[in-house]
């Protein structure tokens, strides 16, 4: 639960984050500054990211600088990068983090509503890396892209199916770029979380009563949800030079949530004690 990276792992970075002003992007934008990078935030709701830039400016002394904007606009996500630029010189790595979701059975969903997602996740996330992309190769220097899927990208899962298939384009995206991007200095990794705990995901996929009935810790091994810390710890340190050799990479950090619902004989966690002792004096 504690800060992972030395003190300055950060230092003088500046990092654009794309949904920054609330749940795990907010989390892991406090962390980089904590260590010392340079934040801009980015999300449609200027006065949540105006009070998010100004709320951890003052929790952490560092700066932040808010720009409303909708990944889905490309003018808008370039408009934020040359601000960006002119406010810091350069940036230095993308958090590829906003996002939008629902639950819904698939047959439901109006081709407007698959639209919005696939809009929002998937072409908000290639329009962000292509402006920033560009960027960075016109000016010859290099860069770093993180982005934020779910394991459902290669699992797949029903009653998401729009996010489902953004983020398998997203995780796509980012194995692709690793390849053809790293001749100008330009990692691309991801990070697949289970369920943490936000505001934004909850009452969009646990709505009304759904939170008592289903508890998504049952559904981890670990028997818990994510810690933002653990996140914004994992994020860091892929976003920092010290991983300056991993390219390509998802990691998972789910607390073996996505492998427990593979495993053919894990539900056998359901058999007591006093059952396993009875197959095993009969073994005997
Ligand atoms: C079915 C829905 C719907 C729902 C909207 N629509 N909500 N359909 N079920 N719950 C349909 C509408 O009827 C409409 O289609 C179309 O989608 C557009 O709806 P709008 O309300 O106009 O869209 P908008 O106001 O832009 O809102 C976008 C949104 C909203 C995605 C629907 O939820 C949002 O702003 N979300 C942003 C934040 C978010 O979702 N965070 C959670 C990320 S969690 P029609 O045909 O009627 O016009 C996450 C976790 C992943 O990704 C993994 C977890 C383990
Ligand atoms: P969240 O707080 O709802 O974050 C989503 C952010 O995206 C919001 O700040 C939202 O801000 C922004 N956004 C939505 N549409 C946008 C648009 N068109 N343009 C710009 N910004 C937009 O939810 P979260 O849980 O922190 O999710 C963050 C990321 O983690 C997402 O990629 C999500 O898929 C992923 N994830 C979350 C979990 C979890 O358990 N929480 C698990 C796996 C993956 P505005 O509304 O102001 O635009």
């Amino acid at each position: 639960m504690e800060g992972m990276l030395k003190p300055g792992s950060l230092k003088d970075k500046t990092i654009v984050i794309t949904g920054g002003g609330t749940g795990l992007g907010r989390s892991i934008g406090k962390y980089c500054l904590e260590l010392g990078a340079n934040l801009v935030i980015t999300s449609r709701k200027k006065e949540v990211i105006d009070k998010t830039a100004a709320d951890l400016m003052q929790e952490t002394g560092g700066q932040v600088l808010a720009i409303p904007a909708d990944v889905r606009k490309y003018e808008e996500i370039e408009n934020v990068l040359k601000q960006a630029d002119q406010r810091f010189g350069q940036i230095h790595a993308v958090l590829n983090n906003a996002a939008g979701n629902f639950i819904s059975p698939t047959e439901r969903l109006s081709h407007r509503a698959f639209d919005i997602i696939v809009d929002i996740v998937l072409k908000g996330t290639y329009y962000t890396t292509l402006a920033a992309g560009k960027n960075w190769i016109n000016k010859k220097q290099g860069g770093t892209f993180l982005n934020i899927v779910t394991t459902y990208a290669w699992t797949g899962s029903g009653y998401v199916v729009p996010s489902a298939c953004s983020k398998a384009g997203v995780l796509a995206l980012t194995r692709s770029l690793a390849q053809e991007w790293a001749k100008y200095g330009i990692r691309s990794n991801a990070i697949a979380p289970g369920p943490f705990p936000t505001e934004g995901a909850w009452s969009r996929l646990l709505p009304g009563d759904l939170v008592k009935k289903f508890d998504p810790a049952e559904r981890v091994p670990l028997k818990r949800v994510g810690e933002h810390q653990e996140l914004a710890n994992l994020a860091a340190y892929l976003l920092s030079d010290y991983s300056a050799y991993v390219n390509g990479e998802v990691i998972t950090i789910d607390g073996g949530e996505w492998l427990r619902s593979g495993g053919e004989f894990s539900h056998l966690e359901a058999i007591p004690d006093d059952v396993w002792d009875m197959i095993e004096k009969n073994r005997k």
